[in-house]
């Protein structure tokens, strides 16, 4: 029997018009034969959504991003809404997604493939088999904090303020999924914080603490964010699961995106309790490449693969796709972005119909 599927796509700015139109290709080989039908609605944020509409993420696209199984999202910004006043730039359009949909949880995988061992910029023995699950919190701390703005002291001067803060329950229900997700994977949890300087930290560390007694499978450990930046660079393999807040998380997750070579092969899921998840590349919308076809479309592709797996069930079709990318890979095609010696340098478009080929042949 058809499953039906009803797809919101979000292809922002950028380069993300193009990779989002080779991840719906792929998505539609793959849905042929597993007979999965998508129907796909096409809505606009971000910059895109400031030039059609005068607002970074309109009503209606809140509205049909609800009205689906699952949203795909590629990328959004660009220089050319840099100067605009920080509610109307194209990140509050990111950011209003995520808090609209109350997706509090962003599950960020960093897994080096083999394939690409030496487009990293570290030594082979040190990000070797590394595979990280950063679990950041998404719709608290800093980034959503309360006061925030930019207010005249009473000395004339400007201040700008923006609020750390997490309440208990919020803390709780990251953690339970960062503990979830652990289990699945090597059942080890590093919760970071800054714990020696801040408050919120010092609840947060209390919190995660508490719930590991529900978790006894589960070797929880901590570290401060400037510790764990170091470690991440220093010695990667001893990380399995992490566990952070929203701006920390922000930070390691490029840094742990890094290890693998390119920030342009890491897809993410954002998840909420009962909405549906959003799924995007780690990546931005890399305006200075954006028209000429130079984008690495695999991290958009890889979404569309976690899109499947974690919101539609899908899990051979998941497999299907990211095994096609390993292949792809393997036989020596790269883009721009994990180019190295002797490989075969492609474009987005290019790029797109090799995976395409392996993914009709399997
Ligand atoms: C990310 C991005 C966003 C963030 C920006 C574009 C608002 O850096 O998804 O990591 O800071 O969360
Ligand atoms: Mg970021």
């Amino acid at each position: 029997m058809t499953q039906n599927y009803r797809i919101t796509l979000l292809p922002g700015d950028g380069i993300g018009p193009e990779i989002m139109s080779v991840a719906v290709d792929v998505l539609k080989i793959v849905g042929q034969r597993f007979d999965i039908s998508f129907e796909f609605q096409t809505a606009l944020i971000g910059g895109a959504a400031i030039d059609a509409t005068g607002e970074p993420l309109p009503a209606a696209t809140l509205y049909t991003c609800r009205n689906s199984d699952a949203v795909l999202l590629a990328a959004i910004g660009g220089y050319k809404w840099d100067s605009l006043p920080s509610h109307l730039r194209p990140e509050a359009g990111l950011l209003g997604l995520r808090a609209g949909l109350e997706l509090f949880a962003n599950l960020r995988p960093a897994k080096i493939l083999p394939q690409l061992i030496d487009a990293s910029t570290l030594k082979r023995e040190v990000i070797e088999g590394v595979d990280i699950m950063v679990v950041r919190e998404l719709t608290g701390g800093i980034y959503f904090g309360k006061p925030k703005g930019i207010f005249a002291a009473e000395t004339g001067e400007k201040r700008g303020v923006n609020t750390m803060v997490y309440s208990e329950s919020e803390i709780d229900r990251i953690g339970r999924v960062a503990f979830e997700t652990a289990r699945k994977r090597g059942g080890k949890l590093c919760s970071v914080d800054k714990a020696n300087v801040l408050e919120v930290s010092q609840l947060w560390r209390k919190g995660m603490t508490k719930l590991a007694s529900q978790y006894p499978d589960i070797e929880l450990s901590h570290l401060y964010v400037d510790n764990a930046a170091m470690q991440l660079v220093r010695a990667p393999k001893q990380f399995d699961t992490i566990v952070t807040g929203n701006l920390f998380g922000d930070i390691l997750s490029d840094a742990a995106a890094m290890l693998t070579g390119s920030i342009g092969m890491l897809p993410s899921a954002s998840l909420g309790a009962s909405v549906p998840g959003v799924f995007e590349p780690v990546h931005g919308s890399a305006p200075d490449i954006a028209g000429q076809d130079k984008a690495n479309p695999l991290a958009q592709i890889l979404s569309a693969a976690m899109m499947l797996r974690y919101a539609l069930n899908q899990a051979e079709a998941a497999d299907l796709i990211e095994n096609g990318v390993l292949q792809v890979l393997q036989q020596g095609y790269r883009t721009g972005d994990i180019m190295s010696e002797g490989m075969n340098l492609l474009g987005c478009q290019a790029m797109g119909n090799e995976l395409i080929q392996i993914l009709e042949a399997k």
